[in-house]
């Protein structure tokens, strides 16, 4: 496994590629848990060569927002990456990444503008631009995204849809502890207590599920019957409820197609997001 740390240089290794029909890239800010494993596994079976980022992306933070104390521990990743049979690791530093200059961004403006975009101003933009600038840099033919970040993927596959990229997006399944929390490298923010709380996310959207299953079909009552859950907990903060279109992102008020239930919660310093899809 080679780790590589400037964009340069990947041109000239990489530049092997014309001998590799595929690269596959699974984008990443690292402290990797299952959940990154998983894209990983899928990436190193799907491709000859597999290359994992790991970037902390300064400009997908807000003012306020925890980019100095995200948890980083590069050796335990490296770790992880080469137990896997990672090809190359791409990890530059924020100077290798934007230059004092830097002045491009790319701004996807329809799936980002609700849920996650409406908390997080500019959260997207930064996202669009670092992926764009990562596929650049590896030019693989599969990138790998969990579902996870459900709004995150369906953006993603728009700006490749719309700017022409000559990638396939693949979508991953969300991966739990055993308790059903969905896994996160926010999650060490959490206190034993505040771990506790936070199993109220997955509860919430499996009652809704349920609910869903013996046929309740109206978006606005599994919307709610997903936030009475979450208030009923002090410790859990909720900033959004949603029942969208799982292709548009749209509100949805009848359940007659695909749809998804996301949340956003703060639990403690922790900001943790969930979701499922559910389908008649
Ligand atoms: P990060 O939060 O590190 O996540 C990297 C990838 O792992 C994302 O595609 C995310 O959806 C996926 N992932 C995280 N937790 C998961 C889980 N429990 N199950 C399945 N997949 C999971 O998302 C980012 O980084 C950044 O925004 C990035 C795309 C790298 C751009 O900076």
């Amino acid at each position: 496994m080679k780790v590589i740390t400037i964009p340069e240089e990947v041109f000239r290794t990489l530049d092997l590629q014309s001998y590799y029909d595929d690269i596959g890239l699974v984008p990443t800010m690292g402290f990797l848990h299952e959940g990154h494993l998983s894209l990983v596994r899928r990436c190193r079976k799907e491709n000859s060569i597999c290359v994992v980022s790991i970037f902390v992306n300064p400009i997908q933070f807000g003012q306020g927002e925890d980019l100095g104390s995200y948890p980083r521990d590069m050796n335990r990743d490296l770790e992880l990456l080469e137990k896997e049979k990672v090809d190359f690791v791409f990890a530059p530093e924020p100077s290798a990444m934007y230059s004092p200059q830097f002045s491009t961004f790319v701004e996807e403006t329809d799936l980002s503008t609700g849920m996650c975009g409406s908390s997080r101003p500019g959260h997207f933009r930064g996202v669009c631009t670092v992926v764009l600038k990562l596929l650049n840099i590896i030019r693989p033919s599969r990138a790998y995204f969990g579902e996870k970040d459900y709004q995150q993927l369906q953006v993603i596959r728009r700006m490749t849809d719309d700017l022409n990229l000559p990638l396939e997006i693949v979508g991953c399944p969300i991966v739990r502890e055993e308790d059903g929390l969905a896994m996160s490298s926010r999650n060490m923010y959490l206190s034993p207590d505040e771990r506790k709380s936070a199993l109220l996310l997955n509860r919430a959207l499996s009652r809704a599920r349920d609910l869903f299953e013996k046929g309740e079909r109206s978006g606005t009552v599994l919307e709610r019957t997903v936030r009475d859950i979450l208030n009923s907990d002090r410790k859990v903060d909720c900033e959004y409820v949603c029942v969208k279109d799982a292709a548009s992102l749209k509100d949805i008020s009848r359940i007659n197609r695909e749809a998804v239930i996301a949340i956003a919660a703060r639990v403690g310093k922790a900001r943790l997001i969930d979701n499922i899809r559910i389908q008649p």
